[in-house]
Order: C-alpha cells, then structure tokens, then sequence
C-alpha cells in the first residue's frame, strides 16, 4: 500500500505557518535588534533572509524553511521543500551556496525508504540550484516535516530588500497564485496530483532569475520579495509598508492556475485564507466587482511561490519578456503609488 503524504499530517505547506498576526503578538515585547553594525537586515522588516556584511561587496544570506507534506509523493515533497527554502535568498537578489536540511521523521508509521526519497529529492533541486548540501538534523517525531536552512552571498549593494520599492515602480509577479487551494483540493482529494501538475511544475521551479536577465537590467530591479505563507496580499502589504508606499494592483493582471478559481469557489480553503485575509485588511481595498470568493485568491498561502519584483517602469516589459523565456505566466500586475501623508485610503488598492 502507498501511503499518501498528505494525508498523514492536518495541514501541509506554507499554511502550516503560525500565522503574521499571532507572531507579532508573541514575538512584539522580544528585542531581537544588534548593536553589530554588520547585520544589515534583520527581521524587523519581514524580509525574505537576513543579511550580514562580510566585505564591502559581500555579504552573507541567509535563511530557513521547514513544513509538513502538501503532496503525496515524497520525491516531490523534498524537490517542493528544498525549492522553497533556496528562494528566499533569490527573493534577496542573492545566490544560494550551501544547504543544511532540517528532518523530523516518524519511524514507528512510514517507511525509511521515504526518507531516502524526501532527501534525493532535495538534493536533486539543491544540485540544480548549484549549491551544496552540507549536513543537517533529525529526529523522530510524530509527523514528517522537512526543510533547509540556506546559505547564500550577495553584493550588499545590489540586495533587494522589502525597503526599496519605489513610486512609479511596476509590480512583476513570475508565478501564477493557488498552490494553496490547490493543495487544499488535494489534500481533500477533490484533485489528484496529475490534476494540478501545472502547480507542482511550478513549485519545483527555483526562483533564480539572474541567469535571465543582464546586470544592467538586474539595477532596475528596486525591491523583491517571494510570495510565501502570507499570500500575495500579506507580502505585497510587507514590502509597501517597509517602502512607505501605496500599490495599484489589477485584479485580472495577476496570472491564476487554471484550477484555482474553481477550487476556491469549492471552497477549498486553509486556516491561512482566513489569518491572511485578517491579516490585511486595514492596507486592502478590493473594488466592489471582484467576487468574494475569487478574491481569496489574494489571500491563498504560497507554497514556493514566485517573487514579486517592483521595477523601474522603464524596463518593466524588457524585464518581464527575459523572464518569461522560465516563468511562462510572469505579467505585469500594477505599480507603486505615492502614500499620500494622512490618507485614509488603504495603502493597497485592487482594481478590477
Ligand atoms: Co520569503
Ligand atoms: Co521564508
């Protein structure tokens, strides 16, 4: 008998994450700030990776990913978990150079041989990403939960972080949203994974973009970020408040699974649809024509999700062009708009 991994965890993926609202509740009264003048991101801004300065040109990435299956196979899972892990140092223009894996395993109820799977498929995405794996932990323990923790370099001058959108800017997002109600659907066994193999696809593709695009082009690029846990909503609300800026999003621009909207509308949904949505809603406004249900779309936790670049407007469409010879469904879905001082307009407005 096959075991499905699905369905030997409650949930799985980025919507496992405690949710934005209850760590900020926890963590708030914590003082995790440096004297070190070297840390030059930490985790005050939600960033995709913290970064330390090594030399003038170099700097240190890095970051950390670990959840519980959201497929069945298991080579797919660790292919899904590693990709994740590897991109929130792409999200921070930087390159991933070494891996240590992160492994909690429940002996007493799956086959070992699964383990083996979890980690070749791992090491099939790490290799890709030309980096290396080095080691790692594990455990015995209830579930199985598997993840990276990532090391990367990048030039502290050209990093992007979630500070540096800028007014004028044009938003890119590489990815099309759903793994979240996809996976939900799954889980719930509304779909098989042949069903949503165009989400697995894109899960298990890396957010590396460099490669894409020239280093002239890569300076226009003022601000990145991965769409993760949070949603395309949280995220996009995490990099304009770390800018001080208001975004202008066009609902039909942002590229969709072609499963996802009648997905959703079968109410496939995660606790995370809900954190995120509460999570949002003081930055949000959704013109009145979007439907309600659809618009959980804003909300769906991303598991490997793609990066949502905003973009100096005069190289938007070279940009996007170079990166969808990788990301297909890569579209321009708004700008970056002026935050006007005193404004009651929430920051984030989505047209239809
Ligand atoms: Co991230
Ligand atoms: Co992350």
């Amino acid at each position: 008998m096959t075991i499905k991994l699905t369905q030997t965890v409650q949930k799985g993926g980025c919507a496992a994450k405690i949710s934005a609202e209850v760590l900020r509740k926890t963590l708030g009264s914590l003082n995790f700030s440096s004297n070190d003048p070297d840390v030059l991101i930490d985790g005050k801004d939600f960033d995709d990776a913290g970064i330390y300065q090594i030399t003038p040109e170099i700097a240190l990435v890095q970051t950390l990913d670990f959840f519980t299956p959201i497929v069945d196979t298991p080579f797919l899972f660790g292919q899904i978990a590693a990709v994740n892990a590897l991109s929130d140092v792409y999200a921070m223009g930087g390159t991933p150079k070494t891996c240590l894996a992160i492994l909690a395993f429940p002996l007493a109820t799956l086959d070992p041989e699964i383990m083996t799977e979890v980690l070749a498929g791992a090491q099939s995405k790490i290799a890709e990403a030309n980096a290396s794996l080095l080691g790692g932990h594990s455990i015995d323990d209830d579930t199985l939960k598997f993840g990276l923790s990532v090391t990367g370099l990048v030039n502290p001058k050209s990093m992007w972080t979630n500070q540096t959108a800028k007014v004028g800017d044009q938003l890119i997002l590489t990815k099309p949203l759903g793994t979240g109600t996809l996976t939900a659907g799954l889980k719930n066994s509304d779909y098989t994974e042949e069903q949503i193999q165009e989400a697995l696809d894109s899960m298990i593709t890396l957010n590396s973009i460099l490669d894409l695009i020239s280093p002239s082009l890569k300076d226009k690029i003022h601000a990145a970020t991965d769409i993760t846990g949070f949603g395309l909503a949280g995220h996009a609300m995490q990099v304009a408040k770390a800018s001080q800026v208001g975004m202008n999003i066009l609902f039909h621009k942002i590229p969709v699974f072609k499963l996802a909207f009648p997905s959703l509308r079968a109410e496939n949904l995660t606790k995370a649809h809900r954190s995120n949505e509460s999570y949002t809603k003081l930055a949000l406004k959704l013109s009145e024509g979007i439907d309600s249900l659809d618009s959980k779309i804003l909300f769906d936790p991303q598991t490997s999700g793609g990066l949502l670049l905003s973009v100096h407007p005069d190289a938007a469409e070279e940009i996007k062009t170079c990166l969808q010879s990788r990301f297909k469904s890569a579209e321009i879905i708004g700008s970056v708009t002026q935050l006007e001082a005193g404004s009651i307009e929430a920051p984030i407005q989505i047209h239809e």
